[in-house]
């Protein structure tokens, strides 16, 4: 209940899918929880579920690509709630499913912006936080595309390895501010960006099925189980872990 009483969650992309989990989650723990997200009507709402069962939360419009709303939205979070103890950078999108020769620059940059540049402009702008709290967590969502491939989405496959390395700097950057830095590995997690994935393929059932099959636990994951992974990243019983990779993919990767 009380696994993270007294922190300060920033959440980006908290609106639905793993996001929305994380943000219920965490506040079901004790933190009082910023959703961040571009959705605006489905963030209030995730906001408001959290106040309607007694814990505490507010919503911001976010889109984690763009330097000045990060620097806003993070100075507006630090107002209400203290300063931001507790970072996940969870928004992303997938890549348009084309192979490299085919993709335009735009299209490549694009995902590179918001799964890229957002965790950067995330971790940049909440460090002077941190700091000020005497420490903090940040947990960037990068995925099992960030350790294998496949041959899809290579704009996703770039980003997510980025994000991977990325997370390991900051640790050793930030290691002395005792600022940990992690990152969680989910296999394929049954949410609203893997649904719509599915369903640019020619079945989109039989893809859910073979899917599912990758996972020699047999099924997709759920997003509780993401949120759970970043519950115990930003809490205490996590003191000793920083720049680890948090793999949640009910076997894929093994
Ligand atoms: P989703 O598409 O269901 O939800 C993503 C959320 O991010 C949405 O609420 C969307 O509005 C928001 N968002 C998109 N662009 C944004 C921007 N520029 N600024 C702020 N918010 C933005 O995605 P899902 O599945 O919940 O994924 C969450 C994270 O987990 C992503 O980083 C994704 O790459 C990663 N992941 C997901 C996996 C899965 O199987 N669902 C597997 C591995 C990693």
């Amino acid at each position: 209940m009380d696994r993270l009483k007294g922190k300060v969650a920033l959440v980006t992309g908290g609106a639905m899918g793993i996001g929305e989990a994380i943000c219920r989650l965490m506040a079901a723990e004790g933190a009082r929880v910023a959703v961040t997200d571009l959705d605006d009507e489905r963030g209030e709402a995730v906001a408001v579920a959290i106040l309607a069962r007694g814990g505490q939360a507010a919503y911001w419009h976010l889109d984690v690509s763009d330097e000045a709303q990060v620097r806003r939205v993070f100075s507006e979070v630090r107002q209400r709630f203290g300063p931001v103890t507790v970072l996940v950078n969870n928004a992303g999108i997938a890549g348009p499913n084309k192979p490299t020769h085919e993709l335009s620059v735009e299209e490549f940059e694009r995902v590179q912006a918001v799964n890229v540049r957002g965790v950067f402009l995330g971790t940049k702008h909440v460090v002077a936080q941190m700091r000020e709290a005497g420490g903090g967590s940040i947990v960037n969502l990068s995925s099992i595309y960030g350790l294998v491939s496949a041959p899809d989405v290579p704009p996703y496959h770039a980003s997510k390895g980025a994000v991977r390395m990325m997370t390991k700097t900051d640790a050793l950057l930030y290691a002395a501010d005792r600022i940990r830095v992690n990152s969680v590995h989910p296999g394929f997690i049954w949410t609203p960006m893997v649904d719509g994935f599915l369903k640019t393929q020619v079945d989109p059932v039989a893809a859910k099925a073979a899917t599912a099959a990758l996972h020699p636990l047999g099924h997709m994951g759920e997003a509780d189980d993401i949120g759970w992974a970043c519950v115990y990243l930003a809490s205490e019983e996590s003191k000793f872990v920083t720049g680890s990779e948090l793999v949640v993919d009910g076997g894929y990767t093994c």
